[in-house]
């Protein structure tokens, strides 16, 4: 483990207690000015570190920032995020970053996760607001065994994994809406952008890129997206930590995802049928060509949404934007 994060541990371990150079020094076997410059490093980082002479070093608040080291701390999942967590302060995209790493090789359950993104990709081409330590912008690697058919029972159980994050740490009224957003009251909290590489008729990898709005005051929502979009700080008024979020969404989706691998798709569609109660509901999907409209009888057991129309016929449909009829959102 590098100097700085063994020292990271022994200063949390301490738990706000004074420990002295010495003492450090000794733990890490490095000098004292090795531990003072790490000490400085982690300062840099965000850490309140206090220091004295007499007493040595004490931490009295943890770093805002998603460091991996904060969001291992307590991180209760068996792959997603304990090999790899690649961190970067400022990125183009951590889907763009996410994909390059996963052609270089990287494990399965390897996490890319950005305080800011310069070119968030939202669904369709569009872009992603991505404000600097505001929000989570975050991409994971997997490398199912199945079809790429099946690849979209992958993506509404992303979306479930980020509802349930959200039902866990709120009392706010989530849904999604489909496939993969997430809303609260009718707005946009977060979205999930879906890419896939396939080589032959096999996988290779899936990037599930996670964005979700956090602790953007409602009034710095950029005028487009104001009357469509929310965050969790205007919902609820506070500030809420980034680090134990984006640990609960990687625990539901390891859980979600071994849960699919043991048991297939129909209890993840239960789950987010569940959450999304759009079934019976009259809605007109905008595909990439044709704008469908109908009411929604099923999501099939490949994860298609299943729409009739008033002619009676049905359709399967893949991907779109959704809105119900008969309501705002
Ligand atoms: C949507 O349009 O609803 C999908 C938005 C997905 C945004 C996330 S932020 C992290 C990851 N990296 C990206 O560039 N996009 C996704």
């Amino acid at each position: 483990m590098p100097t700085k994060d063994a020292l990271l541990e022994q200063l949390k371990e301490a738990k706000e207690s004074w420990i002295s150079g010495e003492t450090l020094a000794a733990g890490l076997m490095v000098s004292r000015s090795a531990v003072w410059k790490q000490v400085r490093a982690l300062q840099d980082e965000g850490y309140l570190i206090e220091s004295s002479t007499k007493k040595g070093y004490r931490l009295r608040k943890r770093s805002e920032l998603l460091l991996p080291a904060e969001i291992r701390d307590g991180l209760r999942t068996a792959l997603f995020g304990q090999e790899r967590i690649d961190y970067f302060p400022r990125i183009d995209s951590t889907n763009i970053r996410a994909r390059m790493i996963a052609a270089e090789g990287a494990p399965e359950g390897s996490v890319v996760v950005a305080e800011e993104q310069l070119q968030g990709k939202g669904r369709r081409g569009r872009v992603w607001f991505s404000p600097a330590g505001e929000g989570i912008y975050c991409s994971v690697i997997l490398r199912p065994r199945i079809p790429p058919y099946d690849a979209p029972q992958l993506v509404l159980a992303s979306a479930v994994a980020a509802a349930e994050t959200l039902l866990g740490h709120t009392a706010l009224p989530v849904a999604i809406k489909w496939p993969n957003d997430i809303l609260v009251s009718g707005r946009k909290i977060a979205g999930i952008l879906t890419e896939m590489s396939v080589d032959m008729d096999r996988i290779d990898y899936v990037i599930i890129g996670l964005g979700l709005n956090v602790n953007t005051p409602a009034e710095n929502l950029p005028p487009e997206i104001a009357g469509i979009a929310t965050s969790l700080r205007a919902e609820t008024g506070q500030t809420i930590s980034r680090a134990a979020l984006l640990r609960t969404y990687l625990e539901k989706l390891e859980g979600l995802y071994a849960l699919f691998q043991e048991r297939n798709f129909e209890p993840i569609r239960e789950r987010w049928l569940d959450l999304a109660k759009i079934i019976g509901r009259q809605v007109k999907i905008a595909g990439v060509e044709t704008t469908y409209e109908g009411e929604v009888v099923d999501i099939d057991p490949n994860g298609f949404l299943i729409l009739k129309s008033a002619d009676g016929t049905t359709q399967r449909i893949l991907a779109g934007d959704v809105s119900l009829i008969g309501d705002c959102s």
